[in-house]
């Protein structure tokens, strides 16, 4: 058992590829710089501390036995329960969090959260870290199972594979990641606040998830990875539109790494573009303040723009040309490394 470590995990963008990861799809998210650091110290005994710094809330629970909570707390609990289910079982510690990335706000705060405690309490007790996809699989059931929101492996592959300068395309059949180098001559990504805050385990996420199971078992395939346009347009409406956002989601998804790959930057903003339309059309994620964010930067410039993460809210993405200044309230993002102790 070492005496104190500390842990940083960043929030991510997601390029493009939304809501493809639990529909075994393609995705392209980076890391980027901010996140969330968790500091902590052995204590003797069972007792786990945790303090949420930005809060100034706090919560103890046994290590042996952390029962559900919610909010912050069912992560932290959460942490401990499914690595002692890991067979990682933690002693007693005081945790304090801290976080840089905004909460509800589609940059993944709940992954960075996850995958900062894993780092940390494995680190802290000394544990054999597991690789990093089984314990993206292990920070997701706590997303699952502790704090009700069905999500993919998006958030937690990006925080934890995250690689300076690249974008990462993540294949969620296979749990491939491959970087692709985010070049991007002079042209600016950004991320502007719709202002409107979402949780996945309250907003349609869920219900989502579920319409893309039953399009499946209409289309007796076992993913919508297996789908074609056709095969989706068969299907009795909305289950047609969400099969449909999935399947040319993913086509979009090669097409932007190639546009990469070539350097044309216009042509990735088209993707962001047709990948807005498609969520607000076909998969019926957005809402007025989010398109009204979206009009910002359109307006500010943007050669494409769109909605992030799960949707309902949170923050939108932009691609600004070299001669467009970034809007006052938009903040540049960049890729940075992924999660790991710092100390
Ligand atoms: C949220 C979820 C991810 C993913 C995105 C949509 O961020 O946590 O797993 O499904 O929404 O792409």
């Amino acid at each position: 058992m070492r005496d104190h470590v500390t842990a940083f995990a960043p929030g991510r963008v997601n390029l493009i590829g939304e809501h493809t990861d639990y529909n075994d799809g393609l995705a392209l998210p980076f890391a980027i710089d901010t996140g969330v650091t968790v500091e902590a110290w052995a204590l003797p005994g069972d007792r786990i501390e945790a303090l949420a710094a930005d809060l100034d809330a706090s919560d103890v629970f046994p290590a042996s036995h952390p029962a559900p909570a919610s909010g912050w707390r069912a992560f932290v609990r959460g942490a401990v329960g499914e690595l002692a289910r890991a067979g990682l079982p933690v002693a007693g510690a005081r945790l304090k969090i801290d976080g840089t990335v905004p909460r509800g706000a589609g940059l993944s705060s709940s992954a960075a959260l996850e995958v900062a405690l894993c780092l940390a309490l494995i680190e802290l007790n000394e544990l054999p870290a597991p690789d990093r996809r089984a314990l993206a699989r292990l920070c997701s059931r706590i997303e699952n199972e502790w704090a009700d929101a069905n999500t993919g492996l998006l958030d937690q592959l990006a925080s934890l594979c995250g690689k300076s300068g690249s974008a990462l395309l993540i294949d969620f059949r296979s749990l491939d990641v491959r970087a692709v180098p985010l070049e991007l001559r002079g042209f600016r990504l950004v991320t502007l606040d719709s202002g409107e805050q979402h949780a996945n385990a309250d907003s349609g996420y869920n219900q989502r998830r579920a319409e893309c199971a039953r399009a499946c078992e209409m289309l007796h395939v076992d993913s919508l990875r297996d789908v074609t346009l056709a095969m989706a347009r068969e299907l009795p409406d909305p289950l047609a539109r969400r099969a449909t956002h999935v399947v040319s989601e993913n086509d979009r998804v090669r097409e932007a790494v190639a546009a990469l790959e070539r350097g044309d930057l216009p042509a990735l903003g088209g993707l962001l573009d047709a990948s807005h339309a498609s969520l607000c059309d076909d998969y019926d994620v957005s809402t007025p303040a989010v398109e009204a964010a979206v009009s910002r930067l359109r307006d500010a410039g943007a050669v494409g723009a769109r909605i992030m993460g799960g949707g309902f809210g949170g923050h939108v993405l932009g691609l600004l040309p070299p001669d467009a200044p970034v809007p006052e309230d938009a903040v540049e993002v960049r890729p940075g490394p992924g999660a790991r102790v710092v100390s």
